[in-house]
């Protein structure tokens, strides 16, 4: 079974012989509490619609966006999901290095690549708790002078997230450097995919697209809004050559009518996204408090809705957890990939109270 991404429930479902429903998946980082009924209700009352081609402009899908995440709405390209855009993004700027900041969710290095782009990753590093040191970032861009900066924020698997200021500071300094010795500035891609579980004003960097044509922010609707099936997804960025690329090589109606939809409905549903924003960090609070009572493991500090743990006991592995846990018919991803050496580190996400409940019973179990 791969476990290179998060969990294919489907052949693990098929495997186990136990129903997708009965599958505790503490792997995926969708919020658990579901998507928006008011978006659902309207899906299910304008379902002959699948019959109509969509809007081609997107209007509507777009005004809801641009109220939502506070865009200009010039500013927003659609995709088929985050992976849409990260594919795109990439492929159109074809860097020829570019810096990673890692260990970071895969399919940003399989995406560069496949353009043969020289990848140099800059480390979250454990003996920091994963947290970045800023000025040590801008002295590694200074000397690889990278056509492309990637950073995941917050980002997968750390849980760990760099403020707007912090953005805007390593964006200006890049900017600097580049002019100064390449006569052309680099791009900056942040993948935003996990900012709904942070609080938006202080790390969002949605803002600086007003100020600067060179940064790309990323963000999908699978994870906060729970609807991964419908592969919605918006990329943020100035008025540039790469827009204008990128807009002018996206196919026609590549966003499904069942994802507009819903788009239009459940960006403006405000008492969901209130109401979610609030269960999510209730139950995040508690899950962590009790996974840190466990003295077998380390539990990492996270702004989004998953946490990163460490194994401190040697003799068991990452790899042991996710099978005793597969056994008992719970998902968690079993972090070895995203490390080089170390093999003791899983990720889990939250899920409801009774869930989170069996995920420490087990955890207890598998340590006594
Ligand atoms: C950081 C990150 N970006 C993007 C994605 C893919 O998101 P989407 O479903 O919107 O394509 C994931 C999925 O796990 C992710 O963790």
């Amino acid at each position: 079974m791969s476990i290179v991404h998060g969990a294919n429930i489907f052949e693990i479902s098929t495997k186990l012989k136990i129903e997708k429903n009965n599958i505790l998946d503490f792997s995926s980082n969708i919020n658990p509490f579901g998507g928006s009924l008011k978006a659902k209700r309207v899906l299910k009352k304008n379902i002959d619609m699948v019959s109509l081609y969509p809007d081609v402009e997107y209007k509507k899908l777009k005004d809801a966006i641009s109220l939502y995440a506070e865009c200009n709405k010039e500013n927003i390209i659609l995709g088929s999901g985050a992976t849409e855009l990260i594919s795109t993004y990439i492929s159109t700027i074809k860097p020829r290095s570019a810096i990673l900041l890692s260990p970071v969710y895969s399919e940003y290095e399989e995406e560069l690549e496949k353009i043969e782009c020289k990848i140099h990753k800059f480390y979250y590093k454990k003996k920091n708790d994963f947290k970045i040191d800023i000025e040590e970032l801008n002295s590694y861009i200074k000397e690889i002078k990278p056509e492309l900066i990637i950073i995941c924020n917050p980002n997968n698997p750390t849980g760990t997230t760099i403020k707007k200021s912090e953005i805007e500071n390593i964006l200006k300094k890049y900017n600097e450097e580049m002019i100064f010795s390449c006569g052309k500035k680099g791009n900056i891609m942040i993948d935003e995919t996990y900012i709904e579980f942070t609080d938006l004003k202080i790390y969002s960097s949605v803002d600086l697209v007003r100020t600067y044509n060179n940064i790309f922010i990323i963000r999908g609707t699978s994870k906060f809004f729970s609807t991964p099936g419908i592969r919605l997804g918006y990329g943020i960025l100035g008025k540039s050559e790469e827009f204008e690329k990128m807009k002018n090589s996206s196919n026609l109606w590549n966003i499904n009518i069942c994802a507009t939809i819903m788009g239009e409905v459940m960006f403006k549903d405000v008492d969901y996204i209130e109401e979610s924003k609030k269960k999510i960090r209730r139950n995040f609070d508690i899950l962590r408090k009790k996974m840190k009572n466990i003295s077998e493991i380390k539990v990492y500090d996270s702004k989004s809705n998953f946490i990163l743990c460490e194994i401190l006991e040697n003799k068991k592995t990452s790899e042991e957890l996710y099978k005793f846990m597969l056994k008992n018919g719970i998902i968690i991803r079993d972090a070895s990939s995203f490390f080089k050496t170390d093999k003791n580190f899983f990720r889990v996400c939250i899920l409801g109270r009774k869930e989170n409940l069996k995920l420490i019973n087990k955890l207890e179990e598998f340590f006594e």
